[in-house]
C-alpha cells in the first residue's frame, strides 16, 4: 500500500494550565474541577473501559443508532460534503459515516491532541485512501478557521458525537452552536449526539457501575493531580459521587472528602472538611425538543433525529434556518 498522505494544520492551541486551573478550583467556594482535565492517558483508557460497562450505555447506543440510520444520514448530507469532526480523538465512530456517504470531499478532524490527531489522520486516510483528510490541530471550545478545503465547493458538516455536548451549560450550547454555524458557513448542517432524559435510576446506573470504573475514572483526576502537581492528596480518602439532579436535567460528578483532611498541591496547602464535595462534571440530558430549542437560538432547524427503540439516546441532523 502506498503511503497514506493527509493535510495538518497546526493552529497552535494554548492548553489551559492544569496547575493554575486546579489551584483556582480547589480554592474556590464551593470546590470545582474542570472535567476536560479527566483525560490523560490514564483516564482516557479508564473512560474506553467505561464504554464498555454495561451499565454505560451512551456510547454503544449512539453507534447503533449511527449503524441503523447510517443510510438515512448519508441521504441528508449528499455528496460532495466535507465533514468537520469537532473533538475527533481516535476517529472510530466517524467511519460508519464515512462508509455510508456518497463521494464526500474531505474529512475535516479537529482536536486539540496533536499526537493523538496526526496517529487518527493516518490510520484514517490509509484506510479511505481515496478520501482527502486534512486535520486541524485546534482547540474547538474557542471560535477558529478552518483552511481551506480542497476540491470544488460542497456542504459543509459539523459531526460532534459522544454527548460532549451534556458537558456545556446549556447557554454555552447555544455559543458553542452559534460558532459551528460561523465556522461552516451559510448552509452548514450539524449531526450532534445527545444523551437523552430518562429514568434517573438508569442514568445513575450508568454513572455509578457495579464494576467501579466511573469511580476509579473521577478518582484519577485526584491521582493525576498527586502526579502532575506534586500533590499527597489520600486518594483512598475521597468517593465517587453520582447523582442526577431533576431540576438542572443533569448528572452531577463529585468527589467526597471522607475525612477532615488537609493536602499539599503545588507547594499550597488545601483543607477539606469531612463530607465536602468537590464538583468534577455536570453531564446534561435532554429531551429532543429542548435540543432542538437550544439548537434554534443558535439559527439550526431540526431535519432529523434518531433514537433507540428504548430511547435511551438521540442523534440530531440541523441545518441552518
Ligand atoms: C464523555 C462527557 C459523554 O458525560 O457521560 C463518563 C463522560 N463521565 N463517566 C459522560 C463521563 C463519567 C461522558 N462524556
Amino acid at each position: 500500500m502506498q503511503d497514506a498522505a493527509f493535510g495538518f494544520h497546526d493552529l497552535a492551541p494554548t492548553e489551559e494550565s492544569f496547575r493554575d486551573a486546579v489551584l483556582a478550583g480547589l480554592t474556590h467556594e464551593p470546590k470545582t474541577l474542570p472535567c476536560k482535565f479527566f483525560y490523560d492517558s490514564r483516564g482516557s483508557a479508564l473512560f474506553e473501559e467505561i464504554c464498555l460497562v454495561p451499565e454505560y450505555y451512551l456510547t454503544r447506543t449512539e453507534i447503533a443508532i449511527l449503524e441503523e440510520y447510517a443510510g438515512e444520514i448519508a441521504a441528508h448530507i449528499g455528496p460532495n460534503c466535507r465533514l468537520i469532526e469537532l473533538g475527533s480523538g481516535a476517529s472510530i465512530k466517524v467511519r460508519i459515516l464515512l462508509e455510508a456517504l456518497p463521494a464526500p470531499a474531505a474529512y475535516v478532524p479537529v482536536d486539540i491532541s496533536r499526537d493523538l490527531l496526526r496517529e487518527a489522520a493516518a490510520q484514517l486516510a490509509g484506510d479511505f485512501p481515496d478520501l482527502p483528510v486534512i486535520a486541524v490541530c485546534a482547540d474547538y471550545t474557542r471560535p477558529f478557521q478552518l483552511p481551506a478545503l480542497p476540491g470544488p465547493p460542497g456542504k459543509r458538516v459539523g459531526f460532534f458525537p459522544g454527548s460532549t455536548i451534556g458537558n456545556f451549560e446549556p447557554e454555552a450550547v447555544v455559543r458553542f452552536l452559534r460558532h459551528c454555524a460561523e465556522l461552516l458557513g451559510p448552509g452548514g448542517e450539524m449531526l450532534i449526539g445527545v444523551d437523552l432524559k430518562k429514568d434517573p435510576d438508569i442514568l445513575e446506573a450508568a454513572y455509578n457501575d457495579r464494576a467501579g470504573t466511573n469511580a476509579a475514572f473521577n478518582l484519577n483526576l485526584l491521582e493525576r493531580i498527586n502526579r502532575e502537581l506534586d500533590g499527597d492528596i489520600d486518594v483512598a480518602r475521597f468517593e465517587h459521587l453520582a447523582l442526577y439532579s431533576e431540576e438542572e436535567g443533569r448528572m452531577e460528578l463529585y468527589l467526597r472528602s471522607l475525612a477532615t483532611q488537609s493536602a499539599t498541591v503545588a507547594g499550597r496547602r488545601v483543607e477539606f472538611a469531612q463530607g465536602e464535595r468537590i464538583h468534577t462534571e455536570n453531564s446534561y440530558k435532554y429531551a429532543i425538543p429542548e435540543f432542538r430549542a437550544l439548537a434554534a437560538r443558535a439559527g439550526f432547524a431540526a431535519v432529523d433525529t434518531w433514537t433507540d427503540p428504548a430511547e435511551l439516546f438521540s442523534v440530531h441532523y440541523f441545518r441552518q434556518e
